[in-house]
């Protein structure tokens, strides 16, 4: 009510739109522009098996532009209205657009799995990515779609790209739902405008080693959340100011950053791109999520899971005497997974840990992907079926 009566106020003009290139690579320069929004027909030739292009044993994050985005717009009344397909493409902005100037934008992740026998695509716990963007959407000041359109927008986007889906046990489809401030402003204040806007591309491992354990570096200096901040929502502004670590850690050798507290610059948060799980003597322990950890949806699962599997879990303050001690470190999230952690480096010391086969992340890494990947029964409910 407040967000309405905020956005009925900003007093802003739609200055003449700016192309530009969201998302882009090279190879979408070879690609038609398409303004928002503007709806198409879906090419009815385009069978699900249709994908000759595709090197599916060699899947990466690397981006593979699609074929179909979906987009749904939402001015000062408030509400989300007439989502439609449009071609996968570039979209239009002011360059007065509230995500381009103050950093107004949300997005979210969640995976599609083609089915192992018969057809049809299961998705992962989508209501939970909705939700979460409702919450990251309240602080960031901008109205959020439904949970129910947030979930037929990722099955629409699901089916109409099926052909990218991959075979089952090659990889997924990574959905990407973004909800950005899109409307002209230019002093500081919500924008008059929103976009949410769904695409999806294939993937395979997150991480350069592929499914091999991964080497953290932990950061002393940046840091990627304070107290206060918003660490602990999905916002695209918690991620630029990573990049720096981040590249500073890759040309060392190493996968991704673990960040401290900002405050006692002692206690673990969580990487760039992940949550961290530790395991000492069979107990399984885990930052406390207090605002500056973002609540992940495979970090929830894996808790859940690791529960109901025998195991004691806790959440709480996770230090650097912990890490020392732990056998066993792992990371969770949508596109790293369960991937488990063979050693981190903290002030030029070489901590290394257990993997392999008989390890607590190796059992949690098979528990929930047999799950994902409709392999066995869904006891939980976690799974949404598309066809
Ligand atoms: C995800 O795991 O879905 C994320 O959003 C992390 C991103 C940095 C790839």
């Amino acid at each position: 009510m407040m967000l309405r009566k905020l956005l009925n106020s900003v007093d802003s003009q739609f200055l003449n739109g700016l192309k530009l290139q969201i998302g882009g690579s090279s190879y979408l320069a070879s690609r038609s522009v398409f303004s928002l929004p503007e709806a198409v027909g879906l090419d009815s030739d385009r069978s699900d098996e249709e994908n000759g292009e595709m090197d599916w044993d060699n899947l990466g994050f690397a981006l593979t532009p699609t074929d179909y985005m979906y987009v749904m717009k939402c001015s000062r009344d408030g509400y989300f209205t007439h989502g439609k397909l449009n071609r996968y493409g570039n979209i239009e902005l002011s360059p007065s657009a509230g995500v381009l100037n103050y950093g107004q934008g949300l997005f979210e992740g969640l995976k599609a799995y083609r089915r192992a026998k018969g057809a049809g695509f299961l998705l992962f716990r989508p209501e939970e990515n909705a939700k979460r963007m409702q919450v990251g959407a309240e602080r960031m000041c901008m109205p959020a779609p439904s949970v129910d359109q947030f979930t037929h927008a990722v099955e629409q986007t699901v089916l109409a790209n099926k052909r990218w889906v991959p075979p089952s046990g090659k990889g997924s489809l990574y959905i990407r739902p973004l909800l950005i401030g899109s409307g002209a402003i230019l002093g500081l204040a919500p924008a008059p405008e929103y976009t949410f806007l769904v695409y999806a591309a294939p993937v395979g491992t997150y991480f350069k080693e592929g499914m091999a354990p991964i080497n953290l570096l932990i950061e002393r200096e940046t840091h990627r959340a304070t107290p206060g901040g918003t660490g602990g929502v999905k916002t695209i502004a918690n991620y630029a100011p990573v990049l720096q670590a981040q590249m500073r850690a890759k040309s060392k050798g190493f996968s991704d950053v673990l960040y401290l507290d900002s405050v006692n610059k002692r206690y673990l948060e969580e990487a760039s791109s992940c949550n961290l799980f530790i395991v000492k003597g069979g107990v399984i322990s885990t930052p406390y999520t207090n605002g500056t950890i973002l609540p992940g949806i495979t970090r929830k699962s894996i808790i859940e899971l690791a529960r109901n599997n025998g195991y004691q879990v806790s959440e709480r303050l996770v230090s650097i005497d912990d890490l020392r001690e732990a056998d066993e470190v792992f990371c969770t999230g949508t596109a790293v997974v369960v991937s488990p952690v063979s050693s981190i480096t903290y002030q030029g010391h070489r901590y290394r840990y257990r993997t392999g086969e008989e390890t607590v992340s190796k059992k949690l890494y098979e528990a929930l992907t047999s799950i994902q990947m409709g392999l066995v029964e869904d006891k939980l409910g976690w799974i949404v079926n598309i066809n």
